[in-house]
């Protein structure tokens, strides 16, 4: 029986090959994503280097020895990998566990392919089961939280050591729990337009392309419609 670790690092080892050499590869953040870059060390020499979607994923990049290019200095990207939090079979995804979500739409959203990099346990068949994310800026935090509890779902500030996370963007997390997300797309609109909403961590406009999911028997592709 494989550990999650180990499934993780098996599917990190896949995600090469939807690295194109000689382009630029869009690069995520999380546990699973480290393994995509400790694999994407080994080919280093035929990238030119990467866009990444976090602090904590640049630092991992540069100490690999992959270069990391400004995302003003970029206009589009081929490929884009990252995890998830949950996925469904729709390909539609939470995301934001890290708190790095605003920068992975971004970068994203820059990219042809989303390929998605999970292990068994993050594909589900409804999403919400993992508390949404949502980026806020800090002094709307109360009334977003208001407006989701108003929706059923249980919302709170994400802390760390004491004091709510300030993200790589100088802003606040909202975690709401409870959420049953039967149409991602119109959660994910809906949101977006409250003020103070700097990101929800709903990706269902931006959708991934394929989930390159890791399973005890291997690793197994699940390819989704186009959105
Ligand atoms: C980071 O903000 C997230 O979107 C991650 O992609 C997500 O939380 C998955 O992380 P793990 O690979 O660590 O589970």
């Amino acid at each position: 029986m494989l550990t999650q670790d180990e499934l993780k690092t098996m599917v990190g080892q896949a995600a090469l090959q939807d690295v194109s050499p000689g382009e630029l590869v869009g690069v995520g953040t999380g546990s699973t994503v480290n393994k995509f870059i400790d694999a994407l060390a080994g080919m280093r020499e035929r990238i030119p280097g990467a866009v990444s979607s976090s602090e904590a994923s640049t630092l991992r990049l540069r100490a690999a020895g992959i270069a990391v290019f400004d995302c003003n200095a970029v206009e589009r990207l081929s490929v884009y990998v990252d995890g998830a939090d949950e996925i469904d079979p729709r390909g539609y995804m939470v995301k934001g566990g890290g708190a790095a979500l605003t920068r992975e739409k971004i970068v994203a959203a820059l990219s042809e392919r989303f390929v998605c990099i999970a292990d068994q346990s993050k594909l589900v068949d409804t999403l919400g089961r993992f508390a949404v994310p949502v980026e806020v800026i800090p002094m709307a935090a109360r009334h977003i939280i208001r407006r989701f509890r108003s929706l059923g779902g249980v919302a709170t500030l994400r802390q760390r050591d004491g004091r709510p996370l300030v993200t790589d963007n100088g802003q606040h997390i909202i975690d709401v729990a409870g959420l049953h997300i039967t149409d991602p797309l119109a959660l994910e609109s809906m949101a977006n337009q409250w003020p103070g909403v700097v990101t929800v961590g709903v990706f269902a406009h931006q959708k991934a392309h394929i989930c390159l999911l890791a399973t005890t028997e291997g690793v197994k592709t699940l390819a989704f419609n186009t959105p």
